[in-house]
């Protein structure tokens, strides 16, 4: 007799996880499904973990040259264990995965191994790698499959010289020449760890800036920082070929208008295009649950697909591949299934690159406030004049906000600065209040902080900053 479950999960990532631990606090009881063999999904195993272990590793390691020398800090010519750096990386997936172990055992969730298909509306066949398949019958069930890396045509990747972030995380040598191709968050994240650590990172995009959908401001001049910290760009332009026969890679570069083709020579290529909804191996198809063009799970405000016991959350649903954004998902979806209103504000979902400087954005940017013709005040703070960023050498970038003419709410923040992304969230608190500039000028900030930087860009939407 198949075991019953009020609600199964398919996938373990931050969506599929979060969901299954709500749910279960909120009573019900829950199974999750998993092909890894380690939980959490995209995000824990080979994704936001291991990238901020390695990009806090690398930002210390350059620091030492950067910024010792200034702070009068001598400690001679640094050097790198490559195999200790990529230990701390490996620890920090162990920890977070097998903590999300334990939060199962803790909520008595069922944790079942083996790739999951939806048989029927409220049936899942589960097949392990090894020993026989189980069904299981459960009342709900939420897709949580996340996504994986969008392949390029003609591209053929080995994750060891021609690599997505999932190589690109687990590289065992320095390259001298890394090609990234794709100047999204993904490219410009790894491609920072590898030139810290003493690579020479070229970029190739498509589009004519780099981090598209971010404010274009903060892109212009996040850009012209990478430039002086030696990133080159080739920007407007594809990758064509790849020939890997040499003991060099060939790369062939095409504009994307008009133009010569031209070929660079590189060690390693990394693929950072975009990722795509991961749905292989789930029989979507023969449980009639719909997709869009873009192969996403369609569903309504409430995640539910077209069939009614069947939901949807995370990466493989449209909407920004974040994680804080799918751990939302399971949370609202399972509150919803528990008779409650489960809701996400996808107004005020933080996005953050974790370069150096951060770039932390929220709501609307310029453009896109100019493009629906909203009458909007713009109001900024650099960090050169802020006291902390002085004494901490941390004065690139600044503070922008985007506040209604009429009525002062604030509907766009954009920080590019040390620590951005900690910064951010005293602004999303303030926006999922309807909060206006002057709520925040009118907020006491501890001194000397980073922080005051955004309260003075608040003076500046109203009264006026104090310090500039
Ligand atoms: P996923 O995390 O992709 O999890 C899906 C899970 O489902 C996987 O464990 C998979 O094995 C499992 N699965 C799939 N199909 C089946 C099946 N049929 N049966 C059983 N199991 C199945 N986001 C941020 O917000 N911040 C960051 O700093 C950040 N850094 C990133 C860095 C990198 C290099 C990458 C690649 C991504 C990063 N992301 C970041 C994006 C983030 O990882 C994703 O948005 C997030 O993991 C999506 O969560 P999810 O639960 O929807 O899916
Ligand atoms: P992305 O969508 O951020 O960037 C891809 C870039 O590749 C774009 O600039 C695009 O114009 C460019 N591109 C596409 N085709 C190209 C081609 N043929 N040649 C050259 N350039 C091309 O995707 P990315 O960086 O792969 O990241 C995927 C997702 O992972 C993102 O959507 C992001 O949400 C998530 N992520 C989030 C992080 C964070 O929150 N800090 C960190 C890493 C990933």
């Amino acid at each position: 007799m198949a075991d019953a479950f009020d609600l199964a999960v398919v996938g373990t990532g931050p969506g599929g996880y979060v969901c299954a631990i709500r749910a279960a606090q909120l009573g019900m009881k829950v199974a999750v499904v998993e092909k890894w063999p380690t939980f959490g999904g995209t995000c824990l195993n080979i994704g936001c973990i291991p990238s901020k272990a390695l990009l806090h590793a690398s930002e210390l390691y350059e620091e030492t040259t950067l910024h010792f020398p200034t702070l009068g800090i001598k400690v001679g010519t640094p050097k790198l264990d490559l195999d200790a750096m990529m230990k701390h990386k490996a620890g920090s997936v162990d920890a977070n995965t097998s903590g999300v172990e334990f939060l199962f055992k803790k909520n008595k969730i069922t944790a079942l191994q083996g790739v999951g298909s939806i048989e029927g509306p409220t049936t899942v066949k589960v097949t392990p790698d090894k020993g026989d398949a189980q069904t299981i019958e459960t009342k709900a069930i939420v897709i949580a499959t996340g996504s994986d890396s969008t392949p390029l045509p003609g591209i053929e990747i080995d994750e060891k010289r021609v690599v997505t972030s999932t190589g690109a995380l687990a590289l065992d040598a320095v390259p001298e020449r890394l090609l990234v191709v794709g100047a999204g968050v993904i490219g410009l994240e790894l491609g920072s760890v590898w030139a810290r650590l003493g690579a020479r990172v070229t970029v190739v995009e498509f589009l004519d800036g780099i981090l598209p959908g971010m404010d274009g401001e903060v892109a212009r001049q996040f850009r012209r920082l990478l430039d002086k910290q030696g990133f080159a760009f080739h920007l407007s332009t594809k990758l064509a070929a790849l020939d890997t026969s040499g003991k060099s890679i060939k790369a062939k570069l095409e504009p994307v208008g008009k133009g010569e083709a031209s070929e660079i020579e590189t060690d390693v290529v990394l693929v950072a295009v975009g990722r795509r909804p991961y749905t292989e191996g789930l029989g979507l198809k023969k449980a009639g649950v719909g997709l869009d063009d873009h192969g996403r799970v369609v569903t309504d405000g409430h995640y539910r697909t077209n069939v009614e016991t069947i939901f949807a959350i995370g990466d493989v649903i449209a909407g920004p591949m974040l994680a804080h954004k799918a751990e939302d998902e399971g949370i609202a979806v399972a509150e919803i299934l528990a008779g409650q209103a489960g809701h996400v504000n996808y107004g005020v979902i933080p996005s953050v690159v974790y370069t150096r400087p951060e770039i932390a954005a929220l709501g609307k940017t310029e453009d896109e406030l100019k493009a629906e013709g909203a009458d909007f005040k713009v109001a900024k703070f650099p960090f050169t004049a802020n006291g902390r960023a002085r004494a901490m050498l941390a004065t690139e970038g600044f503070v922008k906000l985007l506040a209604d003419k009429a009525t002062d709410r604030v509907l766009g923040a954009h920080v590019l600065g040390h620590n951005a992304g900690e910064m951010i969230h005293e602004l999303a608190v303030l926006m999922e209040f309807g909060g206006s500039a002057e709520d925040l000028a009118r907020t006491c900030h501890a001194h000397p902080t980073l922080s005051e930087a955004i309260r003075e860009a608040a003076l500046a939407a109203g009264v006026g900053p104090i310090h500039m």
